[in-house]
């Protein structure tokens, strides 16, 4: 039984792999004292709305709205993350300020949104840059960790923890 469960998992694993990277990413986490600098430096206050691009088990969410009173919003491709997202929310009493949408960041809106975290590829950064631009308010914060926007005039970087700091123009 225990194999049965380890080989489907791996299975899993593996699919999901691929076809999140293929659209995207691959789920990668983020160490949360990168998640705590990443929100710092982009200086989420209360009450305002971050979006993450692919948020993966949810954690810059969940930070977002612990420790910086922020109402979160992820995007994710993979349903078994956004499940697992969705428990981890529930135990932990955010139900009305973390939600998680499974679905494609390309095709969704998330117009409403004061900061937009990401953690992608610079490839995938690139095709997405025309979205963020358009879809946007003038001024939205746009954070990415590791990967930079490549076109984009940047507002500060972080050598140390490798985050890019935008701002929509
Ligand atoms: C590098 S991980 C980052 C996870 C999380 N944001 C974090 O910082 O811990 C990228 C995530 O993006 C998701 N992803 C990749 N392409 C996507 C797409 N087109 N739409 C939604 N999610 C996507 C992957 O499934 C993965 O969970």
């Amino acid at each position: 039984m225990l194999v049965v469960l380890l080989v489907v998992w791996m299975a899993y694993s593996v699919m999901s792999s691929l076809w999140t990277s293929a659209n995207g990413a691959p789920w990668v986490p983020t160490k949360l004292r990168t998640v705590r600098r990443l929100l710092e430096m982009v200086q989420v206050r209360a009450g305002e709305t971050v979006y993450d691009l692919g948020s993966g088990d949810g954690r810059v969410l969940i930070v977002a709205a612990r420790g910086f009173g922020a109402r979160g919003v992820g995007i994710e491709l993979d349903p078994v993350r956004v499940l697992w997202t969705r428990l981890f929310v529930l135990l932990l009493g955010l139900r009305k300020k973390v939600e998680v949408r499974q679905g494609n960041f390309f095709t969704q809106d998330f117009r409403d949104a004061d900061v937009v975290v990401c953690y992608l590829l610079t490839s995938t950064n690139r095709r997405l840059g025309d979205k963020l631009i358009e879809d946007l308010r003038p001024g939205t914060r746009v954070i990415s960790n590791a990967f930079p926007f490549p076109d984009w005039e940047l507002v500060e970087e972080d050598l140390e923890h490798r985050i890019y700091l935008y701002r929509i123009p």
